[in-house]
């Protein structure tokens, strides 16, 4: 263990590798009370403890649709995984995100296929299990440089309904040539200049068990906000044909615009046009990035 703690240095990330009712996490610069920590995780019957590198930049997705040799990157967004501002409460799918990212390095995409995606499918190929798909990798830009947090075999959500909104190349080409191994034939990927910035609006008591069933209105008016649209996704008719949530995160609204500000801006203007009884959502997506806050 205190070798783990010299590898990875401060500050100290100590998790209980069990359910722990969202306590099990000490993150701290103390080595005394992450060994403390540590021991009462371990002192538990079939205790485990994990000991991770703290992650101290912002978080990227990138998704790399991939042919089984190569990788087209699409542009990188951000999420926004917690369910409150300032990335209060728990956990959840993703409450928003913007695209592009006005602070990262130039070159970040190419960086990471170089650094990340190309070698991933290398090493899939020479097992006999070459990757044809979208390669979605999560990861956070440290001081101490990329850090890879997860892959995923898929797009991402909100993500995707930002980068999508921007790609002006047709998606289906570009799949298509995924699927038939041609990616080397695609060229560059198009994209707008714009900004684009999704907002999702949740059901009450998400991410808890939402509660369902509720009315929602307004969307037509969403529509009247230049650029704006929405994407439902826990949505339903009910029995007489009124449209109701039937699900968490029950729709996103999406809107673009020629700078971040200007993208947030329209997003939340037409967010304030949707009706949905308790509904709740962040009022911060793309708020630091925005006004510059955002280094690496
Ligand atoms: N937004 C994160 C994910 O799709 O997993």
């Amino acid at each position: 263990m205190e070798d783990a703690f010299d590898l990875l240095g401060s500050p100290y990330v100590v998790k209980d590798d069990g359910l722990a009712a969202g306590k099990g996490v000490v993150v701290t610069d103390d080595r005394d009370a992450a060994l403390k920590h540590a021991w009462a995780c371990l002192d538990k019957p079939d205790g485990r403890v994990v000991i991770e590198a703290f992650l101290d930049g912002p978080e990227v997705s990138l998704f790399c649709v991939c042919d089984g040799w190569r990788a087209v990157a699409l542009e990188p967004a951000q999420d926004f995984k917690r369910v409150g501002d300032d990335d209060a409460g728990p956990n959840t799918g993703g409450m928003g995100a913007y695209s592009p990212l006005p602070w990262a390095p130039e070159g970040l995409a190419d960086d990471l296929v170089a650094r990340v995606a190309q070698p991933v499918l290398d090493e899939m190929r020479s097992r006999g299990t070459p990757f044809v798909g979208t390669l979605f990798i999560g990861l956070a830009l440290t001081s101490r440089g990329p850090r890879v947090i997860e892959f995923n075999a898929r797009f991402g959500d909100p993500e995707t309904q930002v980068v999508l909104a921007r790609l002006l190349t047709p998606l289906g080409g570009l799949l298509l040539a995924a699927a038939q191994g041609r990616l080397e034939d695609v060229p560059r990927l198009r994209w707008s200049p714009q900004s684009a910035v999704t907002v999702v609006v949740a059901a009450d008591n998400y991410p808890g068990t939402p509660r369902t069933g509720d009315p929602i209105s307004g969307l037509a008016e969403v529509e009247e906000v230049a650029t704006a649209y929405v994407l439902h996704a826990g949505t339903a008719l009910d029995g007489e044909g009124t449209l109701v949530s039937s699900g968490g995160r029950v729709l996103s609204v999406v809107a673009l615009g020629d700078t971040l500000a200007q993208a947030r801006n329209r997003a939340y203007a037409a967010v304030d046009l949707v009706d949905l009884p308790g509904s709740h959502h962040r009022t911060d997506i793309a708020l630091k990035a925005a006004r510059g806050q955002i280094t690496v």
